[in-house]
């Protein structure tokens, strides 16, 4: 960061000079570190509108220009000419691999994939019908018990095991609680076959049968999982690099990432997209849906619409929607009843002025349901498929801070609002 000017904060007749850095790219940040003790003032941002909480190198998004980059590459490039394995190297290390480099990472990923056998007995205390995302945020929250011999988180190699322990295993953990949820037995994972195609296998395959899983879905899986990598200090971004600021082991982190994720204006969005989509029906009922997500008395949002950093088109939304085309023509399910309402729907709230003036445009979460559902993936897993691609983004952001020589606890600060000091009465005068 280099300091090219200062910005001038004159507050009840005391000014001070706030430094002023530049990025490679993207907007100036004031340095305000220095606030509270040159004014004996905080700022005012609950949110985050306007904060930025870290410097990155990894992600960066022209929310205006509808551009994402990982580690400078655009998404759609990435999409097009990588599969998961590279672009998950690329944003753990910063360079995409060459074909050694890649070899080995993959052959590093494969080696980690199994999980201890006695981690396979937490799936058996949750209900058969208890939500994936719970069982998900318990069992990587678990793993912290079983790999006590890298969690020196100041050792790089403990990090760098701990990021291949949880982009291996992630996969096989997501894939057990499909299986438990169905009361069919779990699958192994294998070493012959890509990671992708290894998690649908993990999937979709049973021990009475070989299942190969189609190359074409396989690659559409892939490149939903390049999407969701990272995306910049998003809500589940910032829990992880709050939860590790702490110096809590990486599993933990990656666990309060998923918790977050979870929630219905994230991560969560997808499921309540298809949700939606179901419960609007049928194209004839999309006015009614979109003049409630304008009536500001009523709470429905029309899910997997808006964004708080991209004021134009999430430049995944678009690829999602060519991979939907992809998988649903693959499938012979072109005349896919959802994805014909989903693409109405788009069209109708595009040319709405509502949706015009907010700059509300489809994000990652529009389509993403309507394809995982045409793979076969159950709703409620939705959620669990983004958190299996975002936790190399996490992990990525985790190692990137803990690496960073100026990271502190973060602590945020209040405007109190509450009661001044008082006495407690006694109970006889309450
Ligand atoms: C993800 O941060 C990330 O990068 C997240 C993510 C990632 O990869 O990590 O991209 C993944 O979380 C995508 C977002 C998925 N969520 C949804 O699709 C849920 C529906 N969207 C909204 O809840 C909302 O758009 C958010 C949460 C995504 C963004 O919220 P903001 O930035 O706080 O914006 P806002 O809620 O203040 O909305 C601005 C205005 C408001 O109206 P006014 O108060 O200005 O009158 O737009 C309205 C909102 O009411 N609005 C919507 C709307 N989204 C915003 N109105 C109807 N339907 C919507 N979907």
């Amino acid at each position: 960061m280099n300091t090219q000017r200062n910005a001038t904060l004159t507050v009840d007749g005391k000014t001070v000079e706030l430094p002023v850095y530049s990025g490679s790219v993207g907007p100036d940040v004031i340095d305000i570190r220095q606030l509270y003790a040159k004014t004996g003032m905080f700022t005012f941002d609950p949110g985050f509108m306007s904060t930025a909480a870290c410097k990155s190198a990894i992600t960066y998004i022209d929310g205006d220009a509808g551009i994402l980059l990982y580690r400078g590459y655009p998404i759609e490039q990435l999409a097009g000419e990588c599969d998961f394995l590279e672009v998950a190297y690329l944003i753990l290390k910063g360079e995409l691999p060459n074909p050694e480099e890649k070899a080995e990472f993959d052959n590093v990923v494969k080696r980690h994939t199994m999980v201890h056998e006695q981690l396979i007995r937490f799936y058996s205390g949750f209900r058969r019908d208890a939500h994936p995302m719970a069982v998900l945020v318990g069992v990587v929250g678990a793993l912290s018990a079983f790999y006590h011999d890298a969690m020196d988180i100041s050792d790089q190699y403990h990090r760098d095991i701990s990021a291949y322990r949880l982009i291996a295993k992630l996969p096989n953990i997501v894939a057990m609680a499909y299986k438990y949820g169905r009361g069919e037995p779990f699958m192994y994972p294998r070493n012959d076959i890509s990671y992708t195609a290894n998690f649908m296998h993990m999937m979709f395959g049973n021990p009475c049968e070989d299942y190969e899983p189609n190359p074409v879905l396989v690659r559409a899986l892939d490149r939903i999982l390049i999407l969701h990598a990272d995306h910049e200090q998003n809500a589940s971004t910032s829990t992880v690099r709050l939860a590790g600021s702490s110096g809590a082991n990486p599993f933990a982190c990656i666990s309060s990432g998923i918790a977050c994720l979870w929630g219905p204006a994230h991560g969560g969005a997808n499921e309540a997209c298809l949700t939606m989509l179901e419960e609007i029906g049928d194209v004839s009922h999309v006015g009614e849906y979109i003049k409630r997500a304008k009536d500001k008395s009523d709470s429905f949002k029309l899910m997997g619409f808006g964004h708080r950093v991209y004021k134009n088109f999430d430049p995944r939304a678009k690829l999602m929607r060519e991979t939907c085309h992809e998988v649903l023509n693959e499938l012979g399910l072109h005349d896919d009843r959802l994805f014909k309402l989903a693409v109405a729907l788009e069209k109708i709230a595009l040319e709405d002025d509502y949706f015009v003036e907010k700059k509300l445009y489809p994000n990652v979460d529009f389509y993403s349901g309507i394809v995982q559902r045409a793979l076969g993936i159950p709703t409620q897993l939705f959620t669990g498929i983004f958190a299996l691609a975002r936790t190399v983004g996490w992990i990525a952001q985790w190692n990137e801070m803990i690496a960073d020589p100026d990271q502190k606890i973060g602590r945020p600060r209040q405007l109190f609002n509450g009661a001044e000091q008082r006495d407690v009465p006694p109970m006889s005068k309450r």
